[in-house]
């Protein structure tokens, strides 16, 4: 079968003119120890092993780009996603071997599966809150893990509003991934947990070059933790795109106005974890001088793009990568089918791109909608 992406488009690209990568600055925010400290535990962790760097080694061929290396985290420690890396690591430092802590946590889905794996690794008692959107799959997941799971109307900002009043009525430990203002120790674990991604991939090219790494952002977190890490484990820069779901640019939209900027999500993108309206603020202060380009996408090609994945049309192996997973390959073919776009974003047969597999089927049931769907 030959693909067909030539009428593949993003929605929007934009210049980030603050951007100026400054090492030391980033490395103020989320420091050498924290991120050092984060691998020396993670890389201890039963089962721990690196996730394959694989290479779109078809892809490449077809956008005419050197290589195209995806970071496969469907692997990662069976939780299917990079995010067993950040709030199992926060619960572990959090609550530093006391057993009468109990955790709670709000999540559209892979944090809270990974607190409550984290939770369960300790002995701990969990409490999650979901809104109505997550699926009652995610839901069952984070229940196998012994989690008390506390559906909320209405959407994510309001679970994590009643897991805040509820924690603060009952002394529960909230490890949440989002920051706000006096909450970001918790959150800046999580960055650091997630570094360890970036720790791997310095060591997995091999001497070669990122020239181009794509980060998807829902509050900022794993773009932030991926850039401190960039920051502690790469003596170069690569470009910094940003990708973000058309209907919830909350990183595009704080980026054009140079603050951070609450938006209103009309419509809930498939693209669940990354439907977010306001950046976390830790993530914020990596973000504005690091960014160079923000980049959104639109759902139509979420469900392609997952069956390209799975059927070795991107490269010779078959990757199981979930909704989260595909937004950096969109983001290329629609950035690639562009001269203009292309010739801005500096794209070209020398290009090493760098693109975060974020999860795999970490939703079984819409993985094969997905799959399934016919278009
Ligand atoms: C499954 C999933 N959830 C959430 C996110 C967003 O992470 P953050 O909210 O830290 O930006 C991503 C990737 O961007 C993801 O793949």
């Amino acid at each position: 079968m030959s693909i067909e992406i030539s009428d593949w488009k993003i929605s929007n690209c934009f210049k980030n003119n603050k951007s100026n990568f400054n090492k030391k600055k980033i490395l103020n925010i989320l420091t050498e120890k924290e991120i050092d400290e984060a691998y020396k535990v993670i890389s201890k962790w039963k089962n721990y092993s690196q996730t394959p760097l694989l290479q779109l080694n078809k892809l490449s061929k077809k956008l005419n780009v050197n290589r195209i290396f995806y970071k496969d985290e469907s692997k990662r420690f069976h939780l299917k996603s990079f995010k067993a890396l950040g709030g199992a690591y926060a619960v572990e430092k959090v609550t530093k071997g006391n057993k009468e802590i109990i955790v709670s946590t709000a999540t559209a889905g892979n944090h809270g599966r990974s607190v409550a794996w984290g939770t369960q690794k300790l002995g701990l008692d969990c409490k999650i809150f979901v809104s109505e959107y997550v699926s009652e799959n995610r839901v069952q997941v984070m229940k196998n893990f012994g989690a008390d799971v506390i559906r909320v109307k209405g959407n994510y900002e309001n679970s994590l509003k009643e897991c805040v009043k509820q924690s603060k009525k009952n002394n529960w430990q909230i490890v949440q991934d989002v920051a706000w203002e006096n909450y970001v120790d918790v959150p800046k674990l999580t960055m650091a947990g997630y570094s360890v991604m970036m720790k791997e991939i310095s060591e997995q090219m091999n001497n070669q070059k990122i020239s181009h790494i794509f980060l998807q952002a829902g509050v900022g977190g794993m773009a932030a933790g991926m850039i401190a890490g960039m920051a502690r484990y790469l003596d170069y820069n690569p470009i910094i795109i940003v990708v973000e779901p058309e209907s919830a640019a909350c990183v595009l939209e704080s980026i054009k106005v140079g603050k951070i900027k609450k938006i209103q999500i009309e419509k809930e993108s498939i693209l669940g974890g990354m439907s977010c309206n306001e950046v976390s603020l830790i993530p914020w202060q990596i973000l504005k001088n690091s960014l160079n380009y923000c980049v959104t996408v639109k759902d139509d090609k979420i469900s392609k793009t997952v069956k390209y994945l799975a059927n070795s049309e991107f490269c010779d192996e078959k990757i199981v990568g979930g909704e989260c997973s595909t937004p950096g390959i969109i983001s290329i073919i629609g950035l690639c089918n562009n001269e203009h776009d292309k010739k801005e974003i500096k794209l070209n047969k020398n290009s090493n791109v760098l693109i975060i597999g974020c999860e795999g089927d970490a939703d079984e049931n819409l993985y094969h909608e997905l799959l399934n769907k016919k278009d």
